[in-house]
């Protein structure tokens, strides 16, 4: 062959006949033939077949930007992406290896508490988390164990343990007291009163109280439980009993807007009562899920008991976690944020997210369709009912915004509030008010469809003679 031949050969291009390992993913075999699906496969793939295989079942999920159910981030800078990857490959538990991931959690942890006005006085302390369930299962478990000492060191009984809070609390509260054996007293919802207060509070407590818990930013509404009132009751209980029973502050959702939207608003560390908060960062700390934190006001909150000592990754280390390992993406992803924003460019966009539910609660409001139950001025979620709901309701609603690619969710609210059917909107950092006006105009036409394509609205109990039409969310 001539050299020229040989030098052409070379730089022709590569067709399936060549090699069917370098073919591209479409058109090559696997595109035509099923993967497995129940068994490791036998053999290997090309990195680039395999990306695409897995990144192409991800096309049949929904947009994040348009998920208006989550409270969790759906949308971070590329510079933060490159640091999420850097973090995947050090194991977070492993401090001696990485020592200075530990002080970076430790920096969080202590900008958190600054935050959240721990007094000068007080030593905080506190730990990052998978989510705000760990944090809060965490916060209780320090207090159900500072109680029983107190017991047991007066040689009191400490076997029926208590904990108060209303059934506008997230289930990770309920499965705490689950899993930890701690009597639930839980404050029923009522019809247009969906958070609680301190009457609700009062004839609950006694010596065996672990701790009250409120929601600053319930997971249904989005409104306050009524904090102040439920501290100064507190107080006066310790006045007049000398028992002292902390409260827990569950900040999931509300722990990074208060302090930028509504700073004088008082619900943190400068409550006396207040001992314990936690808080998502995956949530408005504008960081993608999975993480938490929760702070302890003073080191005296959590009993030395708890953390455990471990050696065997080398040198002495402290542990308080529920699971062990973890990657680190979330808290580099974190302090970068932090750092990259500042207080003031939380202020914007807190400020900005805020604006844009207010607006489309309005609107929501303005069309006559809906009630809101919601008060946009302290969470950005936007809660509607139907005011009439004869002929359609929130379900189909939430349906029919599927075609267009939205997830709203619609739901029943807890105890003894369940007959109420909301829709949920929560506005995120990349929802912007052209999307907000798109969601409103998406919502509008879903009504006048079903309006002219009226649904069936009866109940499944009511609707026995045709099962097939039945629908899993009560309606068919
Ligand atoms: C008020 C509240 N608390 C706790 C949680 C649980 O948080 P996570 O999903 O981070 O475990 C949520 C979740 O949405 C919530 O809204």
């Amino acid at each position: 062959m001539k050299i020229t031949d040989k030098i052409k050969s070379l730089f022709r291009p590569v067709t399936a006949s060549d090699n069917p390992y370098i073919t591209p993913v479409y058109g090559g075999r696997w595109d035509t033939q099923p993967i497995e699906k129940d068994r490791i496969p036998e053999d290997s793939l090309l990195p680039a077949v395999a990306y695409r295989i897995v990144a192409d079942e991800m096309n049949l999920e929904g947009n994040p930007a348009l998920n208006m159910a989550t409270f969790v981030t759906t949308w971070m800078e590329p510079e933060a992406d490159d640091l999420i990857r850097l973090g995947a490959a050090k194991n977070l538990v492993d401090e001696d290896e990485y020592p200075q991931l530990k002080v970076i959690e430790d920096r969080i942890i202590r900008m958190e508490a600054n935050l959240f006005n721990v007094p000068s006085d007080c030593e905080a302390m506190g730990v990052t988390t998978i989510g705000s369930s760990e944090a809060i299962m965490l916060g209780l478990l320090g207090h159900k164990w500072t109680w029983r000492k107190k017991r047991q060191a007066a040689g009191l009984d400490s076997s029926q343990p208590n904990i108060i809070f209303g059934a506008d609390v997230h289930t990770c509260w309920e499965k705490f007291a689950r899993y930890f054996d701690v009597e639930m007293r839980v404050i029923p919802l009522q019809t247009d009163k969906y958070t609680i207060n301190s009457k609700d509070i009062l004839p609950l407590l006694d010596e065996n109280t672990i701790a009250v818990g409120v929601v600053v930013g319930t997971t249904f509404t989005g409104q306050v439980d009524d904090i102040q009132a439920i501290n100064d009751v507190l107080i006066t209980h310790k006045a007049k009993t000398g028992i002292n029973i902390p409260i827990h502050v569950d900040a999931a959702s509300g722990g990074f807007i208060l302090p930028f939207f509504k700073p004088d608003f008082i619900w943190d560390f400068r409550l006396e009562q207040v001992r314990s908060i936690n808080v998502s960062n995956h949530k408005y700390g504008l960081v993608y899920a999975g993480m938490g934190s929760v702070i302890f006001k003073d080191k005296s909150d959590l009993p030395p008991e708890l953390p455990f000592e471990i050696n065997y990754l080398g040198g002495s280390m402290f542990n308080y976690s529920l699971n062990f390992s973890k990657g680190s993406s979330n808290l580099l992803a974190q302090y970068y944020m932090f750092l990259r924003m500042g207080q003031s460019g939380y202020r914007k966009i807190i400020g900005s997210v805020m604006s844009n539910a207010q607006y489309l609660e309005q609107k929501l409001s303005a069309s006559g369709f809906f009630e809101i139950l919601t008060d946009s001025n302290f969470l950005p979620v936007v809660v509607v009912r139907l005011i009439d709901d004869s002929s359609l309701t929130a379900y189909h609603i939430s349906d029919e915004l599927k075609k267009s690619g939205w997830i709203v969710p619609a739901y029943s609210l807890p105890p003894d509030a369940e007959h109420i059917v909301v829709l949920r909107m929560v506005v995120k950092e990349n929802f912007s008010r052209d999307l907000a006006d798109k969601l409103l105009a998406d919502t509008l036409s879903a009504i006048q469809h079903l309006q002219k394509n009226p649904p069936c609205t009866k109940t499944v109990d009511s609707c026995s003679a045709d099962k097939s039409m039945t629908k899993p969310h009560g309606t068919c």
